[in-house]
């Protein structure tokens, strides 16, 4: 399926590992001209060069801290100007848990909410604006499970990316832009690694958990997110969609 991106323009986050990575592959594939972010150039030079070939071209690199103060607004500038003066596609993948051990203080739930839902919301705003005036844009963000069965800090700010990118849908959808979220189930990332370290544990969950039988791979949310990104995907906006083999969902 031709899915009518070629020229197109996005910025992803997290870009340099995991599904961020798988993202910015199969828009590259698909034709999209891809910035891809992260904190560290030599994994970003990595994708890069392995995407070199691709028909979008190889990707820019644009070095930054979605947290950092005057990130978001940093790593949108330089993706805009890297990318030929426009972001026609944000796609927020920065996010992650980390288990409450023990004692945690107001930093940990103050972190989780800046990397999981404060970051995307400033990154779109910087990017809304041009999207507006071009009449055409899509914001994808990736969340994740929004009722977690322990407590963690992941999951509240997840539902807030949710709920906010819902609203942001209503407000937008006017102007050609569509605001969606995926969310992943359990997707072999080094993140999920930490989670499930050993074979067993692995086994296990899945038996428990996902119908599909396996850990679903970041290309799974990478070919979601290039048809929602397409013309194709006009008038999908507000969606939230799980990406998870069919697991029992505490995603929605
Ligand atoms: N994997 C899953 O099963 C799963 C399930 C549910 C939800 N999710 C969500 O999917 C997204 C991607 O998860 P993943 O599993 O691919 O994660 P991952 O494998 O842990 O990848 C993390 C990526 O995030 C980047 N990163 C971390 N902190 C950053 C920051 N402050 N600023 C910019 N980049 C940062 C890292 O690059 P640098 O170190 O180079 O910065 C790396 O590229 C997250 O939002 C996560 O919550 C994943």
């Amino acid at each position: 399926m031709d899915l009518d991106l070629a020229g197109r323009t996005a910025l992803v986050t997290a870009a340099s590992g995991g599904i961020g990575r798988g993202v910015a592959e199969a828009l590259a594939t698909a034709g999209v001209r891809v910035a891809i972010s992260s904190r560290t150039r030599a994994l970003l030079e990595e994708v890069a060069e392995t995407l070199a070939a691709s028909a979008g071209g190889r990707p820019k690199i644009v070095v930054g801290d979605v947290c950092a103060e005057g990130g978001p607004a940093a790593i949108a500038a330089e993706a805009a100007s890297a990318l030929g003066g426009r972001v026609d596609i944000l796609v927020n993948n920065a996010g992650g848990a980390r288990p409450i051990t023990g004692e945690v203080d107001e930093s940990y739930w103050e972190m989780s909410f800046t990397l999981n839902f404060m970051a995307a919301r400033r990154l779109a705003e910087r990017v809304i604006p041009a999207m507006k005036a071009a009449r055409w844009g899509r914001i994808i963000n990736i969340s994740g499970a929004l009722v977690a069965p322990k407590l963690n800090a992941a999951a509240p700010a997840k539902a807030a990316l949710a709920s906010w990118s819902r609203t942001l849908s209503i407000e937008l959808g006017g102007f050609g832009i569509t605001v969606n979220t995926i969310a992943p189930g359990r997707i072999d990332t080094a993140q999920i690694r930490k989670l499930h370290p050993t074979e067993q544990s692995r086994a296990d969950f899945i038996k428990q958990n996902i119908p599909a039988g396996y850990f679903g791979e970041p290309c799974d949310i990478g070919h979601l997110v290039a048809f929602l990104a397409s013309p194709l995907a006009r008038y999908i906006n507000g969606a939230a969609i799980p990406v998870d083999g069919g697991a029992v969902r505490r995603a929605l």
